[in-house]
């Protein structure tokens, strides 16, 4: 399963932002270039944009609202969903990088010389115990999806989900209805058992008795220690990742929620869309403008990107009201609970 060098999560050792690869930022639609050329172009327009709308018999739409008579009268059909921590934090499980997020806490407890230092294959051949630990503590089932996993179902059930990225390795995405083959866990998941060195997949119900005991599971092939396949800095994202960066060429909407958009190749999902396509950000802080590199056009009226800047369930709650959804909604919640526990 070997890939290209720059597909593995880029390995941050001080937790700094990493900037998306070159190559994608020239597919950017932000282009640097562009962006001179429409300023030289604009500089010979003495009229400002109101006046010329205006002109035209056009009125000035809020941003919001076009995309909320969109969504509501279907004129998105595929829509993505790009995903981060943000989205499970109402559900109970910390985020990375908040001040009171799990890298202040591990790097504390472990005393480890970086924020990301913990989640490192490196880190984890050196010290295996720390990761059992942590996993021996972490009963994933325990945790409910959120409003905001329900809103992915409840697109997936009107037929308007085409697919879901996500970088969160909890599962709560496919306990809210959405299908497996839509779902690319980006960071692996907890589902399935491994061995980093020799690639190898181990008995996930033997590794499990070994985290449970606390005692480090060695690979039957190279004696090395055994993991859940979620991806560490310094390993290779899966395979379905990248099979399905096609799909994001096609869809009509992504909506970005909860995610700093710091680590990639994930953050370079956003800029694998086409140009006509809208993205709204959903987070409960500015994100998206990496190095001043102004990935998004928020401030752009003539842009069809657009920042809510909510908590996650406080978004949903406001689009599915806005759209005339929330019977509906609150009754696909109440199903879903009942059917996937
Ligand atoms: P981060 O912790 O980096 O970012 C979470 C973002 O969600 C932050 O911008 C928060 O402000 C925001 N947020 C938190 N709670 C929210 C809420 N209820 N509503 C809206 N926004 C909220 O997490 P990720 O971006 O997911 O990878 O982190 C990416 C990767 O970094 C992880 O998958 C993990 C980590 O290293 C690996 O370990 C390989
Ligand atoms: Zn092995």
């Amino acid at each position: 399963m070997e890939k290209k060098d720059d597909a593995k999560v880029e390995l941050d050792a001080a937790g700094q932002p990493i900037k998306p690869n070159k190559d994608l930022d020239n597919n950017n639609k932000n282009d640097d270039k562009t962006d001179s050329l429409i300023d030289k172009m604009s500089n010979l327009c003495v009229k400002d944009e109101d006046e010329t709308k205006k002109d035209k018999g056009e009125t000035k739409i809020d941003k919001y609202e076009t995309f909320i008579s969109k969504l509501k009268n279907g004129e998105f059909k595929k829509i993505a969903f790009l995903t981060g921590a943000g989205t499970s934090t109402s559900a109970g499980i910390p985020d990375f990088r908040s001040p009171n997020g799990l890298f202040k806490q591990l790097q504390e407890k472990y005393n480890l010389s970086s924020p990301s230092e913990f989640f490192d294959i490196d880190t984890f051949y050196k010290n295996p115990e720390y990761f059992y630990e942590f996993s021996k503590n972490l009963d994933l089932y325990s945790y409910k999806p959120t409003p905001f996993h329900y809103f992915m179902g409840f697109l997936e059930k009107k037929g308007l989900l085409k697919i879901l990225f996500t970088q969160n390795i909890d599962g709560l995405d496919l306990r809210c209805g959405i299908p497996f083959d839509k779902v690319v866990c980006a960071h692996g998941n907890y589902l399935e058992g491994h061995c980093p060195k020799c690639k190898k997949d181990v008995d996930m119900e033997q590794l499990r008795e070994h985290i449970a005991k606390g005692e480090i599971y060695k690979c039957p092939t190279c004696q090395g220690p055994c993991k859940p396949k979620i991806v560490f800095y310094g390993e290779m994202l899966p395979m379905k990742f990248f099979e399905n960066l096609k799909v994001l060429k096609d869809v009509d909407l992504a909506i970005v929620c909860g995610t700093s958009l710091l680590v990639g190749p994930f953050n370079s999902l956003p800029y694998e869309v086409d140009e006509n396509c809208w993205r709204i950000v959903i987070n409960k802080e500015k994100v998206g403008d990496l190095y001043g590199h102004n990935c998004f056009k928020y401030d752009d009226d003539d842009s069809t990107d657009y920042l809510m800047v909510s908590y996650a369930d406080d978004a949903v709650k406001k689009i599915v009201k806005d759209c005339g959804w929330e019977e509906d909604f609150n009754k696909f919640m109440e199903e879903t609970k009942k059917n996937i526990p």
